[in-house]
């Protein structure tokens, strides 16, 4: 717990690289916004105080920074961008009484993570303030930190105001910084906006404040923990860095399963089990949970789907969704919204299912499509079964009780109810309800016509 430190996280900008309608820090990587990550490595550093400067699309903005529900979290509006120094000189004002030391983070540096926040921290002390660098084989665009003989940091220049020596220089900033309160103010009093860019530059801090008597502390990290994303390009990087930390939490540390990491998507929010196995092609989004001892995969994409332990789900499509224990899905199966596999179901090839409850041990093998309904335990639901679930206008339901069986092809008209044990014939158009033990037909005779063949060859058609 810091009492004395604030964040001021710094999202303001429009993102004019990423040639999009929406604002950079809103996109995406690894299932989670780019000042999402960044909030999220601040959260356990349990700060007074979070300040979030934005101004592009600030009411979108805000609305995904309160939703992380960090307390002490709030926002200031930057309504003209004017450079980072101009950014951080809105938030000072809402700087509360007792804070002494304030840390500045940018809101598209999603790869960042709390040690080196802690380390920033602890790097900051005793001297004038620290902040985060990397060496980059290929440093364009960053803003080039430059040290003296004793290796104490002097200032950082920008890319676009470097001389050709500066420009050689490989180790860039950050953007993360640790400085004292009133230092910080001081020095923003300085600022100006003489530079190529015309901007007031948050780096003229560091030259200001090294001109003071102490040093400033420059720590260099990982190039994969500081690297921006200023372009799409970028963000896609970003992304597969992030994935890719995540898999390898999810081996290292929970003993997953995983055949081939750079095919299998598993989005920073979703949480997998002890000895599950994620095979080739398999995407994992938005809040999935998948038990123990499961199979994912190949070629599954799950969405908000809670998987339990013992699963197998193959090659499937599910949104919203409740796979039970010890359940098989697939392969080439669509679970739509609302669907609730209990235990020891089977819902196999080319099977649709939305709005449903399979109770345990119930089965749609094959070709079906099964919405709107609640099916009871020990149900087998033959080949090509079809609810009839929508009339144009209204959605009704279908009920299949316990241990019923329904016949291959059968068409359910809703609403309907099938009762415990009881059967349907197979090509049966189900209207009315089938009570228990009961057997629901509803098909025409077959009439069987000898000789039909050789008749129509001598041009008899009558029949
Ligand atoms: C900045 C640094 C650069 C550093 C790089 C690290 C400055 C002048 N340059 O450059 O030294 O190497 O980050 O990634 O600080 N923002 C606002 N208001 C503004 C301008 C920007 O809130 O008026 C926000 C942006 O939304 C963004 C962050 O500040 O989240 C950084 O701005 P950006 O324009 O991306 O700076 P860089 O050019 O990357
Ligand atoms: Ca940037």
């Amino acid at each position: 717990m810091a009492n004395d430190v604030a964040a001021i996280v710094l999202a303001a900008g429009k993102g004019t690289r990423f040639r999009s309608d929406l604002a950079k820090v809103l996109h995406r990587a690894a299932g989670r916004s780019l000042i999402g990550h960044v909030l999220e490595a601040v959260r356990p550093l349990q700060f007074a105080q979070v300040i979030v400067v934005v101004g592009h699309q600030a009411d979108e903005v805000r609305a995904e920074v309160e939703a992380s529900g960090i307390p002490g979290l709030t926002t200031v509006v930057q309504s003209e961008q004017r450079g980072t120094g101009h950014a951080v000189q809105q938030a000072v004002p809402a700087l509360a009484e007792g804070i002494d030391r304030v840390m500045v983070l940018a809101g598209d540096t999603p790869m960042i993570t709390t040690s080196w926040l802690e380390r920033l921290m602890a790097d900051a002390k005793d001297v004038g303030g620290a902040l985060l660098t990397a060496q980059l084989a290929d440093p364009s665009g960053y803003g080039r930190v430059l040290r003296d003989r004793d290796g104490h940091v002097e200032g950082i220049v920008e890319h676009k105001d470097a001389s050709p020596a500066q420009l050689m220089v490989r180790e860039i900033n950050a953007g993360m910084y640790l400085v004292d309160r009133g230092r910080l103010v001081g020095a923003l009093a300085q600022l100006d906006d003489d530079n190529e860019q015309g901007e007031i530059y948050l780096t003229d801090v560091v030259r200001i404040l090294t001109s003071d008597a102490l040093p400033f502390a420059g720590t260099e990290a990982p190039a994969e923990v500081i690297a921006g994303v200023n372009d799409r390009i970028q963000l896609a990087e970003a992304a597969a860095i992030l994935r890719r930390g995540h898999l390898q939490r999810l081996m290292a540390e929970t003993g997953v399963g995983v055949l081939d990491p750079a095919t299998t998507y598993v989005d920073v929010d979703v949480e997998v089990g002890r000895d599950t196995v994620l095979l080739p092609g398999t995407i994992l989004e938005r809040g999935t949970r998948v038990g123990q001892r499961s199979t994912i995969g190949p070629n599954s994409h799950l969405t908000n789907v809670e998987v339990g332990d013992d699963a197998v789900v193959h090659s499937t499509r599910g949104v919203d969704a409740v796979i039970g224990d010890a359940a098989e899905v697939g392969p080439f199966a669509h679970l739509r919204a609302g669907t609730r596999l209990g235990t020891a179901t089977k819902v196999g090839a080319y099977v649709e299912t939305k709005n449903t409850t399979l109770g345990e041990r119930s089965k749609i093998p094959h070709l079906s499509y099964v919405g709107d309904a609640t099916v009871g335990t020990g149900v087998n639901i033959a080949c090509g079964v079809i609810t009839v679930n929508y009339d144009g206008t209204t959605k009704s339901q279908t009920t299949i009780e316990d241990d019923a069986f329904i016949g291959c092809d059968t068409m359910l008209v809703a609403p309907v109810t099938i009762g415990a044990r009881a059967y349907t014939a197979a090509g049966s158009t189900i209207t009315d309800d089938v009570p228990a033990d009961a057997l629901g037909i509803a098909r025409s005779h077959q009439t069987t016509k000898e000789g039909w063949v050789a008749r129509r060859r001598e041009g008899d058609h009558e029949g």
